[in-house]
């Protein structure tokens, strides 16, 4: 199995229908100004290469690195202040390495920073590109995954009661909303428009959560009326897994809530060459505030400076960046370069992608 999709023309594919790229283009000559959040681990180490690489490509970056993630955390206790936050508004886009540290019990920096800038900027939307050949397959697949990013379980909805005794008691509820949920299919109807094939896949588990799901598939039916040209399916999640692995090419576009988005975008990671590849882009469509770029892998704080951290997906996030920012041709030129496999260091491989990029 390849580790990077095999064939260039399938990369310069990606950039079809991203329904990233704005309709107005910016103003010529003018640096986008950039927040950097490196966060921890592997995430400045990979960040610092995608960096490099877009500048490599010619795109000029006014950059500013934010310290936030759990080392700042332990430092001074400032997960993501509400100042911080009212700061990071200014800018263009947010370019985010990791979070997540083994010093900090789960959830206080993922809630705190993570999950905090995608509610409080509303980057409703988490769509992560999935290219590759999946173990078994003699072709690559291209499918787009279009995660609900505001909503569901992430919300923090329930509590505990008697923790720790043996009446304890948890609830975790998952909250959706008409206008969270139709958003979301909307962006993924226009997606879907957009492409060739014209395809949308709803996935959820309607045959038992069926107060969630009733909402889902009925805004889904809605909206298709508006969408003559698209063809709709409809899969269960668990089903769903079973086609990443073993027919992976009957997908177009996805559109799914925000915990089943997140593990089958796992899914759709390791089928399509690893982890160490895919990109996301959590975004505003609206364009009231930055949207925020990230890899969809973690922190790995377990080969934090050995050099063993694969760029590539940190890369292919700032190429999605370029198309939000207007800058689509340079987009498409650095995942032309991620198209074949290069091996090496973490620095290495920044290095090999931006020589490839150079003007
Ligand atoms: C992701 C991550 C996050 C999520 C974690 C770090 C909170 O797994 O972006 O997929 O669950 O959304
Ligand atoms: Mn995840």
């Amino acid at each position: 199995m390849p580790l990077v999709p095999e064939s260039g023309t399938l990369a310069a594919q990606i950039g079809e229908g991203t329904a990233l790229r704005p309709r107005i283009a910016r103003r010529m000559n003018s640096a986008h100004r950039i927040a950097v959040i490196g966060g921890d681990g592997i995430g400045p180490e990979v960040t610092a290469e995608a960096i490099k690489v877009v500048r490599a490509a010619g795109v000029e970056l006014d950059t500013t690195d934010f310290d936030l993630g759990g080392a700042r955390y332990l430092r001074d206790g400032e997960i993501l202040s509400d100042e911080t936050l009212e700061e990071l508004r200014a800018y263009d886009c947010i370019l985010l390495g990791a979070v997540g540290t083994p010093d900090v019990p789960p959830g206080v920096i993922e809630r705190g920073l993570l999950l905090k800038m995608r509610f409080e900027l509303d980057l409703y939307i988490n769509q992560r590109p999935f290219v590759g050949t999946a173990p078994g397959h003699d072709t690559p697949h291209e499918f787009i995954v279009i995660r609900e990013n505001t909503e569901g379980p992430y919300v923090g909805e329930g509590g505990a009661l008697r923790v720790g005794t043996p009446h304890e008691v948890a609830t975790q509820g998952s909250v959706n909303t008409r206008l969270g949920v139709e958003r979301c299919i909307r962006h993924a109807f226009e997606l879907a428009d957009s492409r060739s094939r014209k395809h949308l896949t709803l996935v959820h588990k309607t045959n038992v959560l069926t107060f969630a799901g009733g909402l889902w598939q009925r805004t889904f039916d809605e909206v298709a009326a508006e969408y003559p040209d698209v063809e709709t399916a409809y899969h269960h999640v668990d089903a769903a897994c079973i086609y990443f692995v073993q027919d992976p090419h009957r997908y177009d576009v996805v559109v799914t809530d925000n915990l089943f988005g997140d593990i089958l975008t796992d899914l759709g990671g390791a089928v399509s060459g690893g982890i160490g590849l895919a990109s996301s882009a959590n975004l505003n469509p609206a364009r009231t505030g930055p949207s925020m770029f990230e890899p969809v892998h973690g922190s790995a704080p377990d080969i934090v400076g050995t050099g063993q951290a694969n760029p590539t997906a940190a890369i292919l996030s700032a190429a999605l960046m370029l198309d939000f920012l207007g800058e689509a041709a340079v987009a498409d030129r650095i995942r032309a370069a991620c198209a074949d496999p290069v091996s090496g260091t973490t620095t290495e491989i920044g290095d090999a992608i931006a020589a490839r990029v150079k003007n």
